[in-house]
This record gives C-alpha cells, sequence and structure tokens, in this order.
C-alpha cells in the first residue's frame, strides 16, 4: 500500500500523526499479518536498507524490525555504538571514538532507507530529554525517514502494537476503560516512554484512559497536556489517579508498569537521585498486578505489558501467564506494527505489491 501522506516521514512519536493515520497503520498492520499468517510475499521494500542504532539493549524491538524489513524484502543493519563511532552530540564528541550525529545520518542516508534508533537512560546519563534530542538530530540531517525504537520521551512503535492489540481484542476503542498504571520494580531504571506513548496512543483512538500512580511518579507535563487535548478531540477521555485498585474498577485493559520520576533525574536533579528514587519506589511495593486487584476490573478484562516485566513485583505469575494476559499478541503486533509504519513511511516510488 503506497500512501502519499506518508511518504519520507519519520516516526519520533504519535502525537506527529493525526487520528486518520494513526488508524491507516494500523489497518495496513492488520493486512500484512493476516498476509504473514498465510504466507503471502508482501515485499513493499524490495532491496531497501534500515539501519537500526542500538544504543541499549533489546529482544522485541531489535527482533520484529529486523524479521520484519526481511518479510517485506529488505534488510535491516543492525549497528552497536561500540563497534561504530558512537554518534554523538555537538560538544559530546571525543576524537576517534564518536562521531557527530549530523555526519552520521548523512553517510547513512547516501546508502540506505532509514534510519532506526534506540537511546534512553545510561547512554545519555539519564538526562531526560536528551535521548529525543538525539533522535531528531538524527531527522533534522538524514533526509531518509528515522523512526524511534524508543528514547527517553516515547516508545512510539511500542504504542502502536499496544492500540492494535486492544483494537484486535475489543474491536473497538470507544467505550474502552485503558489504564496505564505504575507497578513496583526493584529496579529504578525505567524510561518513561512506553506510559507516555501508550496514553497517547489510547487517548488518540478515543480511550477512555486512567493514568495511575502514587505520587511523585508523574509523567512529562506536557505529555498529559497532549493526552488530555487528543482525548477532547477524540471523544475519549483522560483521568489520573493515585490509587491502583480505584483505577482497575470497570477497566477493560490494565497496563501496571514501572517508570522512574522524572522529580529525581536531571534536568530537574542535578544527578540522578538513586537511593530517593528507591525509597520512593519501596514505599509502593503493593502495587503489583495480582488476581486481587483483576477482579476488581471488566471481567474480560486484557492484562497488557510491554515486555520484558519484572515477574513477582510488577505482576504476579497467575496474571502474566493466565487467561486475561494478551503480552504474546502484543510482543508479535510489535512485528505487524512496524512493518506498516516502515512500508508506509520508507516506500518513496510507490513499489510493492498492491502497484504491481
Ligand atoms: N518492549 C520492548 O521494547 O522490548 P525490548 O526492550 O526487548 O525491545
Amino acid at each position: 500500500m503506497f500512501d502519499e501522506r506518508f511518504k519520507g516521514r519519520d516516526f519520533i512519536t504519535i502525537l506527529d500523526y493525526t487520528r486518520d493515520e494513526v488508524e491507516t497503520v494500523l489497518d495496513f498492520a492488520t493486512e500484512l499479518k493476516e498476509r504473514f499468517k498465510k504466507g503471502q510475499p508482501h515485499k513493499y521494500l524490495e532491496d531497501r536498507t534500515l539501519f537500526m542504532i542500538f544504543y541499549n539493549q533489546s529482544l522485541r524491538t531489535r527482533n520484529s524490525f529486523e524479521a520484519g524489513m526481511t518479510q517485506l524484502g529488505g534488510h535491516a543493519h543492525f549497528l552497536d555504538p561500540g563497534t561504530i563511532y558512537a554518534p554523538a552530540l555537538e560538544g559530546d564528541e571525543v576524537a576517534y571514538s564518536t562521531e557527530r550525529v549530523s555526519d552520521v545520518a548523512r553517510v547513512l542516508a547516501r546508502m540506505g532507507h532509514g534510519i532506526s534508533i534506540r537511546i534512553y537512560g545510561d547512554p545519555v546519563e539519564w538526562i531526560y530529554g536528551k535521548a529525543n534530542r538525539i533522535v531528531r538530530e538524527f531527522a533534522r540531517w538524514a533526509d531518509i525517514p528515522v523512526i524511534n525504537m524508543e528514547c527517553d520521551i516515547y516508545h512510539p512503535c511500542q504504542a502502536m502494537a499496544d492500540i492494535l492489540t486492544v483494537r484486535e481484542q475489543f474491536g473497538t476503542f470507544k467505550g474502552i476503560k485503558f489504564v496505564m498504571s505504575w507497578a513496583y520494580s526493584p529496579s529504578v531504571h525505567k524510561p518513561l516512554s512506553v506510559p507516555q506513548s501508550a496514553i497517547v496512543a489510547a487517548a488518540t483512538v478515543g480511550c477512555d484512559v486512567v493514568l495511575a500512580h502514587p505520587e511523585g511518579l508523574e509523567l512529562d507535563d506536557r505529555i498529559l497536556a497532549a493526552a488530555r487535548k487528543r482525548a477532547e478531540e477524540s471523544g475519549g477521555s483522560f483521568e489520573i489517579s493515585n490509587d491502583m485498585r480505584e483505577a482497575f474498577a470497570g477497566a477493560h485493559v490494565v497496563y501496571p508498569k514501572a517508570w522512574t520520576s522524572k522529580e529525581f533525574i536531571p534536568p530537574i536533579a542535578e544527578k540522578p537521585m538513586l537511593e530517593e528514587t528507591q525509597a520512593l519506589f519501596d514505599a509502593n511495593k503493593d502495587w503489583i498486578c495480582d488476581d486481587a486487584k483483576l477482579a476488581l476490573a471488566d471481567k474480560d478484562v486484557k492484562y497488557m505489558h510491554c515486555l520484558p516485566c519484572d515477574r513477582g513485583f510488577e505482576v504476579t505469575n497467575e496474571v502474566i501467564d493466565g487467561p486475561h494476559s494478551v503480552v504474546f499478541d502484543e510482543a508479535e503486533n510489535r512485528l505487524h506494527a512496524q512493518k506498516a509504519i516502515m512500508a508506509l513511511t520508507m516506500d518513496e516510488v510507490g513499489g510493492g505489491p498492491d502497484v504491481g
């Protein structure tokens, strides 16, 4: 499917896309999923190359992008910043160890058809917003699409897979109570990107979104405002609760996951305040998704998580391995959603099966 609206565009945040465009991606992802299941070829990106730069670990993102490019007829290169000259912003350069992002972006853009980047946390010293600046700097210099594989503000591809899963499960977004909840983890090294993209995505398509978290674990004010605005535009709603049980009441989707406190990382804090964050986390160990809390939700509630999850902390084994869990559909949908994103943004010439 070739759609002029998507040609050559970056995919950094769902906020750059209208509701209609988001639903077009979901429709195309569904079509690609059906073709994949039937073994029908769908080589929209024959001979195209995606360069994937991973500053962080990954199971799902790397393999869904890499397998996705193969299935679309192209190829994905895995680039480890430690074995190239690590792309760095002006001012952060180290001679013969890093290379300015503007140079890396322009070199790769001469050789391939898309660049995707994962960067958050330690590689940017937990300075909130810096990873997003790096992704945007790539987009500024590369005249090919740049896809965000998770920065410190957004994880848009995860969020597309999330809402694709919701639509598959319920057939609609209207009237769906979507609860994005903080949950306890013994690790405080958790970016804000997944919950921030999830609430934006669910609000964009018209869900009734509830964000639940203990006090002190608020998300970025700009994202909250954007989610509220998107909910107003879509006919959905957006509320915040500081009570996990109250939030779960009548929920159709629960998505309990840990994220760190923006108050305890730069630029609000001078440096990452790990002990203070740990104390805040430890004071909220009861924020676990278990059978008792799930019983407060709708009888057909779906448990979601981007994975990897912290079993026994964020969620009990009974819930994640139980009948309400759709986490493996959600993980699989990374493949289909990203194939739709790549085919729509990287198909510059209208190639592929539909136009022969
Ligand atoms: N959900 C997600 O992005 O998983 P990975 O960290 O394994 O890529």
